[in-house]
């Protein structure tokens, strides 16, 4: 793990305090029902991630602040996300809405992956096909996130496909582009979000 990596095998939050602060307040918006109407901050306009939204930090010292192309670093830590509304400048916030965002190297990302990708960054739902716990760690093939719940692996270099379970549905992605040195989303969500109903 690169990101924090506490002193056990595990790597789960229980063993890390700073992982585990910071994944409460995720993973109770990951618990929340999928159906929540939770965008008070939403404007008028669709309250999914829409194509030319950014991306916005959904927490530390710059959340609500757009996510820039180089901010993220290839072998770094996901970085948990919401699209941003250019027009307005509102961040919408949702459990639907959060977003995993990882830099990958070049040479790593699949055929499929790579028509989503921008600069090497992609970005996926970041609600664990399983049980819903946000997905915020880095597997050590830097190529792979994992979910520390209960240690499942997706493979972010290939469209988010389950190289370990329990999670037995990959992770949807949203397709990212670079528009005038901005990174923006691309278009919709290529499969469902969250655990099979
Ligand atoms: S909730 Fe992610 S592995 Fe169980």
């Amino acid at each position: 793990m690169t990101d924090k990596t506490p002193p056990c095998a595990c790597a789960c939050a229980t063993h890390d305090p700073a992982r585990r602060s910071v994944l409460t307040g995720a993973l109770a918006l990951a618990l929340a029902p999928l159906g929540a109407p939770a965008l008070a901050q939403a404007t008028g306009r669709s309250q999914k991630p829409e194509p030319g939204d950014r991306l916005a930090y959904m927490m530390g010292d710059k959340k609500d602040q757009e996510i820039k192309p180089g901010d993220l670093v290839a072998g770094e830590a996901p970085t948990l996300a919401y699209p941003l509304d250019p027009a307005s400048g509102k961040v919408l916030v949702s459990r639907v809405n959060l977003l995993t965002v990882v830099k990958l190297k070049a040479e790593d990302i699949k055929p499929a992956s790579q028509k989503n990708a921008a600069d090497g960054i992609v970005a996926f739902s970041a609600i664990c096909t399983h049980y819903g716990c946000p997905i915020t760690t880095l597997h050590p093939s830097q190529s792979q996130i994992v979910c520390n719940c209960h240690g499942s692996v997706f493979n972010a270099a290939d469209r988010g496909v389950v190289t370990n379970g329990p999670a037995v549905r990959r992770l949807a992605m949203l397709p990212l582009a670079i528009q005038d040195g901005a990174l923006v989303v691309a278009g919709k969500f290529d499969g469902p979000l969250g655990p099979p109903t």
